[in-house]
């Protein structure tokens, strides 16, 4: 190869390189399984590097051996033809006791990793029921009677022990920076704990292909401080607001107030763990003083949390449809929602088929993690959910749209439906 020849190739190969090493560092991302924030992912993430590093190390030394033997003994003017052997007992020993050598190097700490990953959580720890569905998430919290969907809220320091099952198909849990995979099975509960280390918003992902809408099969999860966790927990455990009945003549006690949130919160490492944990990128500083839901405020969310995933074009709402809550909230008494949904404090709707709605319009998104959860996205979504989700259980209800159950209901009404839901605080 010529000199100039060499030149060539070199400067643009070097240019890439530099371009994909500089583009790794440059952004926060958020999915990364690099950059663990609870126990869990910390051993799991000593792990990866160990095995990294090795794998990197032997990876030296055979090349450096391959091009060693490749340059010194290449094919010279004068060289005799190489000798023919077989069976060279010392080789044998050699090529069998090495690999042996490193596998035990790898071994030993992945069985420790996976005995600690897999024992039993804390009998103080945070339970929380994870129940896959085609495909949307549904969480309980048993000790507080809490049911929600598709956003977890855990307290920073202490263990969360999930339980996972599955409603239908496999399904599996992740959230890349707090855990590993761990799939949901039918007929058998499978268990993973960890201790959140800082307040932030993470994405979870189902990590096991279940079926037309598995990439759209993702929740939110918000870790806040204990004094945030337990107010949120009070407030869901409230009927929604508009829905509690009005108090008999003469009844003294009040519908409860929604709790209202004045705790400002840094980053906080609150456990011993955590002390040199690094708090993530881009942390916001939680605020909760707005809301009466003492939910994570979406003035506060990353932006990355948001989902802006593009409404189908074919799908569109009258504009001039103005909903409103109370007829919306008429409407849905006895409308198609109560045969699948819940929403406590209406007592027709008891369905369990679908996401418990109670406070449904506290919720960062709609559609199991897909859209903003907003009015305009809840419209569409009512209207033909289907067209929204590929696969989507959820009929269709707009009256002009063309699908498997004829729609029942015109864009005014749907907009009533959508307001009144996205009341639900
Ligand atoms: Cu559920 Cu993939």
């Amino acid at each position: 190869m010529t000199r100039d020849l060499r030149m060539r190739w070199l400067t643009p190969a070097l240019a890439l390189l530099l371009a994909v090493g500089l583009s790794a560092c440059n952004s926060f991302t958020p999915n990364t399984i690099f950059g663990a924030h609870s126990e869990f992912g910390h051993s799991v993430d000593v792990l990866t590097r160990r095995l990294l590093y090795l794998g990197i190390l032997v990876f030296i030394l055979v090349e450096a051996l391959l091009v060693f033997i490749l340059v010194k003994f290449r094919d010279k003017d004068g060289t005799r033809e190489a000798q023919q052997i077989h069976g060279n007992t010392t080789l044998e020993i050699g090529w069998t006791l090495v690999p042996a050598v490193i596998l035990a190097f790898i071994a030993v700490p992945t069985i420790k990793t996976i005995f600690k990953t897999q024992a039993q959580a804390v009998p103080n720890a945070l339970q929380v029921e994870v129940i896959g569905h085609q495909w949307w998430w549904e969480f309980r919290y048993p000790q507080y009677g809490i049911t929600t969907a598709n956003e977890l809220y855990l307290p920073v320091g202490r263990t969360a022990n999930f339980a996972l099952t599955t409603k239908d198909v496999l399904h599996s849990f992740w959230i890349p920076q707090l855990n590993g995979k761990r799939d949901l099975i039918s007929n058998h509960t499978n268990y993973i704990w960890f201790t959140p280390d800082s307040s932030f918003a993470w994405n979870g992902f189902c990590a096991e292909y279940c079926g037309t809408s598995h990439a759209n099969m993702r929740f939110k999860v918000f870790t806040v401080t204990p004094a945030e966790f337990d107010a949120w927990a009070a407030h869901q455990k409230t009927n929604a607001v508009g829905t509690a009945p009005a108090p008999a003549p003469g009844d003294s006690t009040k519908p409860a107030a929604p709790p209202v949130l004045t705790v400002a919160t840094s980053t906080g490492a609150t456990t011993p763990a955590a002390k040199d944990a690094k708090p993530p990128v881009a942390t916001p500083v939680m605020t909760v003083s707005d809301t009466s839901s003492a939910t994570y405020p979406r003035s506060k969310l990353p932006e990355w949390v948001i989902p802006k995933t593009p409404t189908p074009v074919s799908l569109t709402f009258d504009p001039n449809a103005e909903g409103d809550a109370s007829r919306g909230a008429t409407l849905f008494k006895t409308a198609p929602c109560i045969a699948c949904h819940t929403v406590r404090g209406v007592p027709t709707a008891a369905g369990i088929v679908g996401p418990n709605l109670t406070h449904v319009g506290s919720r960062t998104t709609i559609a199991g993690g897909l859209y903003p959860n907003d009015v305009k996205h809840l419209e569409l979504w009512i209207k033909n959910a289907p067209a929204m989700k590929p696969g989507s259980l959820m009929p269709l209800f707009g009256k002009a749209e063309k699908g498997e159950t004829p729609g029942l209901y015109t864009d005014q009404q749907i907009a009533d439906l959508a307001a009144y839901l996205s009341s639900l605080k």
